[in-house]
């Protein structure tokens, strides 16, 4: 007994990981671990009647400080490992396995257009997605009977509210709110009763703009899109001017970008036209200004409106708008490295 007791002893020293320890407890306390062989081996019919209860007391001993020693060993290497493992850790390194998240295209394009237009002392004004039929409609001259709602058809709510069909909606909000001179864009999401397919969506974005100041002509405006897109494009980009009918500008344009794909020389992206339409613009229709409070005597302006989702599209090479809201972060993951 004295000798398994020190080859006990001998083993629990050395022995450093629970595994160990755990092993040391078969030898000994197991089924064939040695003290349980002992009391089996043991010829108790050549033994008298008190070195019977010896060989009990100090067998039974044996097992206590077997038991008691082995767990000792084993809570202390059990604390042992997670010292070791709160040591181990480092705060700073980066996560592992967790996927971080990234901007969505729309949004790296939107803040990248806010930053090109503060810039050039734009203010950013949002508003409201749910826009009255006034804002979004009459203020813009366009009538109940006119025309040009049947191309914008949208969400009815209740008390005349509607779903926004256009950030042009801002316009006459904002010009209401801080008067003239003014610059500045809306970007936002705006809404439409439309059939889905790769190029329409009933959920997307636009950027609105807005510049109001005396003597403000279609030079400016031309000047301020050059610029914006040269830097969205990062190129010296060429833009052209055709006429284009919008009830809330006078005269109105569709503004073309050059093709940035083959030069202007004709390709299947601008349809061998050498130009893509891009930005309906125009000078802001005097009927518009007065809905703003604005008296079209003393000054004038321009307007025109981004679309943000079809912009991020071809910046980013995106073929299909559906994957816009489709909610794969996929989509989101693999552009934001590209800004
Ligand atoms: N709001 C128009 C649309 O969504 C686009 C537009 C046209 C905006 C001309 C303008 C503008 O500011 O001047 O179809």
């Amino acid at each position: 007994m004295q000798n398994i007791k020190e080859q006990l002893e001998q083993a629990l020293k050395s022995a450093t990981t629970a595994e160990q320890v755990e092993q040391i407890r078969i030898d000994f306390l197991g089924r064939k671990g040695s003290i349980t062989l002992l009391a089996k081996n043991a010829d108790f019919s050549k033994m008298s009647v008190d070195e019977k209860k010896n060989f009990g007391r100090n067998l039974n001993e044996l097992k206590q400080f077997a038991t008691q020693e082995i767990t000792k060993a084993a809570e202390a290497c059990k604390a042992a490992t997670v010292h070791r493992k709160s040591n181990d850790l480092d705060l700073t390194a980066p996560g592992k396995g967790r996927r971080l998240g990234a901007l969505h295209p729309i949004t790296l394009v939107q803040m990248e257009l806010e930053d090109i237009f503060q810039g050039m002392g734009f203010s950013v004004v949002y508003g409201p997605e749910i826009e009255s039929e006034y804002f979004c409609f009459e203020a813009l001259n366009i009538p109940h009977d006119h025309p040009a709602r049947d191309m914008q058809d949208t969400f009815w709510l209740k008390n005349q509210l509607i779903l926004r069909t256009h950030t042009s909606a801002n316009q006459v909000r904002t010009l209401k709110r801080f008067g003239a001179p003014i610059r500045a864009i809306f970007p936002g999401r705006c809404f439409r009763y439309e059939a889905i397919d790769p190029s329409h969506e009933n959920t997307f974005y636009q950027c609105e703009g807005v510049v109001v100041d005396k003597d403000i002509s279609v030079a400016n405006l031309v000047a301020i899109m050059r610029v914006t897109l040269s830097q969205v494009f990062k190129r010296d980009v060429k833009v052209r001017l055709r006429p284009g009918y919008f009830p809330f500008v006078e005269p109105g344009f569709e503004l073309d970008l050059n093709c940035l794909l083959c030069g202007g020389k004709g390709c299947p992206t601008c349809k061998n036209s050498g130009w893509i339409e891009l930005i309906p613009c125009g000078l802001i229709h005097p009927e518009v200004l007065r809905h703003g409070g604005i008296d079209p005597k003393e000054y004038s302006g321009f307007a025109f409106g981004v679309g943000l989702t079809r912009l991020a599209m071809m910046k980013f090479g995106i073929t299909d708008i559906r994957y816009m809201n489709c909610g794969d972060l996929r989509v989101n993951e693999q552009f934001s490295t590209l800004m």
